[in-house]
């Protein structure tokens, strides 16, 4: 029962920004804004935030919550956990990506801004912990480097939430969107301010091998 409750709130969450990204876009395809527009530019904001909230449960599922960890197995939260993790990341190299060839369609070449520019070291720096995670052995990564890798890490979802949050269309145009993400913020800190408190990083091993 508890299963079916959590994991119908899972899938029905992503309607929110989904929705709101539907309504917007029905709006601009009336605008007549070009072919890349809606072939890169459209898409591409439905994956930023699928990816969004999509990086919120790979970040739950990760954390040892004991209220996830009384309703699914460990083992169960950590297969989810691979497999989010891999449409999320294909989603969110996909939002980066269509955004920076739009702006070299359109503009020529990449448009830098602020907010933008939060957007690329938020995809470089989720780039650094994937391959950490995923080559740590042939990597020989030093207890520092993991750290160092995982601290920075933590730092992605902070960095997404501002850089939505000053260019997402959807994000500053449809107030439960905007709120939604104020809410995966917030629970963000939370969890990570208690996570960090029970089990300080500097305590935390390097594992030997993530995915076994
Ligand atoms: C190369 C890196 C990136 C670039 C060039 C980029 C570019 C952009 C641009 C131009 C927008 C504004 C679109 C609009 O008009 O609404 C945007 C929005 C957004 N981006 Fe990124 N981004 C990057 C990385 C990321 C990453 C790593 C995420 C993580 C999930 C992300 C999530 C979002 C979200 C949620 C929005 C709001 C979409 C909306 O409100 O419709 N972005 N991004």
């Amino acid at each position: 029962m508890k299963k079916g409750i959590v994991t119908g709130i899972a899938v029905l969450l992503p309607l929110i920004p989904l929705t709101a990204w539907l309504m917007s876009s029905w709006d601009e395809f009336s605008a007549q804004l070009g072919f890349w527009f809606y072939a890169l530019y459209v898409p591409a904001r439905s994956f930023g935030l699928l990816g969004f909230v999509l990086m919120f449960y790979q970040f739950m599922l990760a954390s040892r919550i004991p209220a996830l960890d009384s309703v699914f197995p460990r083992a169960q939260q950590l297969k989810t956990h691979r497999t989010l993790g891999k449409i999320g990341g294909v989603m969110i190299l996909c939002h980066g990506l269509f955004m920076l060839i739009f702006d070299v369609i359109s503009l020529g070449a990449i448009g830098f801004t602020f907010e933008k520019l939060l957007g690329i070291i938020a995809l470089f720096l989720l780039i650094n912990a994937v391959i950490a995670a995923w080559f740590i052995r042939p990597l020989q990564l030093s207890q520092k480097a993991w750290r160092g890798i995982h601290i920075l890490a933590y730092l992605v979802f902070p960095i997404v939430f501002v850089h939505a949050i000053l260019i997402g269309t959807t994000v500053r145009g449809y107030a439960p969107v905007r709120w939604l993400f104020i809410v995966l913020l917030a629970a963000y800190v939370v969890i990570l301010v208690r996570r960090l408190i029970a089990n300080p990083f500097a305590a935390k091993p390097r594992p030997a091998d993530p995915r076994s």
